[in-house]
């Protein structure tokens, strides 16, 4: 490409047309990566991923399906069964025991996954917590994109640019036109996960919220519209998991006020540890400064704040920065690491994560040095939940 030394006049006009073509061709990437209609099928699971996921064996499944479970997809007989996500997920219920479900009273857990830096896997870590719960674990999962940038939005094989109205985002209760978020989610292509999608229109929320801070009563606490908004959810949800964006906003602050508990993924460079300094300081600031502001009796308590170290490069100077990390945070990091891995990285550029391939028919050490660490973290993620329930420190699998 040859340097172009010409002066230049960026001019308002020039700016326009760099957005717009830059939009057509951010669109027409998207459509193409999304066809065919319906642009999203969930996984089908062959017997023997089944088997693993409910923790059972060949001659347990084989007993259960001369019973009242699915019996999924035979071409011929001998061959080996196909079942469907929803199939999968009854077989999850059928075979986790009673004792794993949410009690009565109790209510859904809302996890935020957040830190202000850009392209930690927040996103990522907030898919696969979605659709693990609901394959794992038989849960009702909602997910709230409360990013403008909508990648959320996009894994569910949406455009949030081209396909979202504001109306079906949380803006709507933001703008006080809703009372709460009941009229917001929608159904996706995986069972058991519903969505409220992100649009461009979600940084009006950054307009709106100081402006009523300005002339509302002052009892108005811009930091809490969501949770409150999201209380009739709760006892119909088992987690709503919220991905936020890699900046502190009005919006941001709303995702770590509805928390019940807070998962920070952070990648082991010196850059991100840095970052992570920044991070906690505005986080506790914020916690303590709008505790005086609001001048309520109760300070904001968390069940727990996380961080997970993610995208781990092999090399030597990221084993460095995890230390670091292991040695600041101590009990606060959770026992799992994701590896930095190709597969997760083209899976992710298909607006798809692993879970969305159980068939994967590359290499097989690949998939699992991927999908077992995801494995594990949505499985401690459900521990703690069941403990905070109350429902005792062993749960999941038959076995
Ligand atoms: N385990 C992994 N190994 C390698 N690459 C990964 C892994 N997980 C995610 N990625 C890549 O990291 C990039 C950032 O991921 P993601 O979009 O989830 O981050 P984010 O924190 O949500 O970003 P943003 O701050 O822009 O919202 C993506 O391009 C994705 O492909
Ligand atoms: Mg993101």
């Amino acid at each position: 490409m040859e340097l172009n030394m010409k002066p230049v006049v960026v001019s308002g006009d020039e700016l326009n047309a760099l957005a717009e073509r830059s939009g057509r061709m951010l669109k027409k990437i998207r459509d193409s990566m999304l066809q065919p209609f319906p642009r999203k099928q969930s996984p089908t699971f062959t017997s023997g991923k089944l088997q693993s996921i409910c923790g059972i064996d060949k001659t347990r499944m084989n007993y259960l399906l001369g019973k009242d479970f699915p019996q999924g997809f035979q071409s011929g007989k001998g061959r080996q069964r196909t079942f469907t996500l929803e199939e999968s997920i009854a077989w999850v219920k059928g075979t986790i025991g009673k004792d794993q479900q949410r009690p009565q009273g109790q209510l859904g857990k809302v996890i935020a996954v957040a830190n202000f830096k850009g392209g930690v896997t927040k996103t990522t870590t907030s898919m696969i917590l979605a659709q693990g719960l609901a394959l794992r674990h038989a849960r009702k999962v909602l997910i709230i994109d409360l990013d403008p940038q909508g990648s959320t939005t996009t894994f569910f094989g949406i455009n949030p640019h081209a396909e979202v109205e504001a109306d079906q985002t949380v803006l709507p209760l933001i703008d006080n036109s809703q009372p709460d978020l009941t009229f917001a989610p929608m159904q996706t292509y995986w069972t058991g996960v519903d969505l409220i999608p992100s649009s461009t229109d979600l940084f009006n929320a950054e307009f709106i919220l100081p402006a009523k801070v300005h002339s509302e009563d002052p009892s108005f606490q811009f930091w809490n519209v969501l949770r409150n908004g999201l209380i009739p959810l709760l006892p119909m949800y088992d987690y709503v998991i919220i991905d936020s964006a890699p900046t502190l906003s009005y919006l941001t602050i709303n995702a770590l006020f509805a928390a019940d508990s807070i998962i920070v993924p952070v990648v082991p460079d010196t850059l991100s540890f840095a970052s992570m300094v920044q991070f906690w300081t505005l986080f506790s600031d914020l916690v303590n400064g709008l505790k005086d502001i609001s001048k309520g009796p109760k300070q904001k308590v968390f069940d727990y704040i996380d961080i997970l170290i993610t995208r781990i490069p092999a090399k030597s100077s990221a084993q460095m920065v995890r230390d670091w990390i292991i040695k600041t945070y101590g009990d606060h990091v959770l026992p799992v690491e994701i590896p930095e891995t190709s597969l997760a990285m083209t899976t992710s550029a298909e607006f798809a994560t692993v879970y969305d391939m159980p068939n994967y028919q590359g290499s097989t050490n690949a998939y699992e040095r991927i999908c077992e660490p995801y494995d594990r973290l949505v499985d401690i993620v459900d521990s703690k939940s069941c403990l905070l329930w109350g429902i005792g420190d062993t749960p999941t699998k038959e076995k």
